[in-house]
């Protein structure tokens, strides 16, 4: 992370605990829900499979820009399918990078090229060891380790949604990372119970033994993305719902936190580690501050 950028985020974090605002600091832009997998455990795949143009996508990174927002994600769907005449996922990283944002990041399924070396970091899901990730994400495992291996740059975190299916296969996902060049860390989600997915979530119980693999990993050196401050929080659930300082923009229409903020009483059992980090930070936590700088230093 350059110095200016540091700065810039460390003054926002400052602003926002001594004076309790509430101002967003953190977007996603949705750019598609059309994908080309259909995984067990996602529930935001192929609703209308409407790829937005360019011209929605720059407005609304525009709106997120005039509000605030610094740190941008692109999300889906599949982002690497996303495509408007000669532009691709490339040209939004530029023009995001180029309209002012500190950190642009992408999710991806990883099952496209990856030639991406201007997004800060390039998210990219896999799911458990081979077995249990392509139960999970279908025979996908051996293209997407194909594709890190000739991707053009290091920039590649693994993303994890840890759930019933995959709950035992969190060291296989971190050695893995340790051995590929060009993946710099691995970050961690617990499955967040959307409807007609309950089944696939996990207990306190599952939740702490995850943490503690989590943990120990952390121990042994495993580049984690995450803060093990947060785990007490997020095994019990007890982090503050929804994250003020982060929204989400799909053609037009701003959420606060997420796009799940409407669905009835999923925020009591929200799984995403971002929002117990960042509310806890903007909370004034001291260790998580901590945890959060020596994280970000390392890893962004
Ligand atoms: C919706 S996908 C979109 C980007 C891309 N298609 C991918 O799979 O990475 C973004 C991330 O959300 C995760 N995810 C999907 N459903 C989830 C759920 N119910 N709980 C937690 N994470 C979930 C996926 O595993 C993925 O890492
Ligand atoms: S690849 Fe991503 S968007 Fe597509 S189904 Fe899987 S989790 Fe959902
Ligand atoms: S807190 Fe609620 S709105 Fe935010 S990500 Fe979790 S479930 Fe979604």
């Amino acid at each position: 992370m350059k110095v200016s950028t540091f700065f810039k985020l460390a003054k926002f974090g400052v602003k926002t605990v001594f004076f309790k605002k509430q101002d967003p600091i953190l977007g996603t832009v949705i750019l598609t829900d059309k994908c080309n997998l259909k995984c067990k455990h996602c529930s935001v795949n192929n609703i209308t499979s409407v790829i937005y143009p360019f011209d929605q996508i720059e407005k609304d990174m525009q709106r997120l820009f005039d509000m605030g927002v610094r740190i941008l994600f692109f999300c889906g769907g599949e982002t690497f399918i996303w495509k408007d005449g000669p532009y691709t996922i490339k040209d939004l990283v530029h023009k995001a990078k180029q309209m002012g944002f500190l950190i642009v990041n992408v999710v991806t399924n990883g099952t496209f090229r990856i030639d991406l070396p201007e997004a800060d970091l390039i998210l990219l899901s896999v799911d458990g060891d081979k077995e249990h990730h392509n139960a999970i994400r279908g025979d996908t495992y051996d293209v997407i380790m194909k594709n890190i291996e000739e991707a053009t740059s290091d920039n590649i975190c693994f993303y994890m949604a840890i759930n019933q299916l995959n709950k035992d296969t969190i060291a296989d996902v971190c050695a893995k990372a340790q051995e590929m060049k060009n993946v710099r860390a691995v970050s961690f989600n617990f499955h967040t119970p959307y409807p007609e997915t309950e089944e696939l979530a996990l207990t306190k119980e599952d939740k702490r033994n995850c943490c503690g693999v989590i943990s120990r990993m952390i121990k042994n050196k495993v580049p984690v993305f995450n803060l093990r401050s947060a785990f007490p929080y997020l095994i019990e659930n007890r982090f503050p719902t929804p994250c003020r300082q982060c929204l989400v923009i799909e053609n037009g229409k701003i959420s606060v936190c997420g796009r799940c903020i409407d669905v009835p009483g999923l925020c009591d059992n929200c799984g995403y580690f971002f929002v117990a980090e960042y509310t806890l930070l903007f909370k004034g936590k001291i260790r998580i501050i901590a945890d959060m700088l020596r994280t970000y230093l390392k890893y962004v």
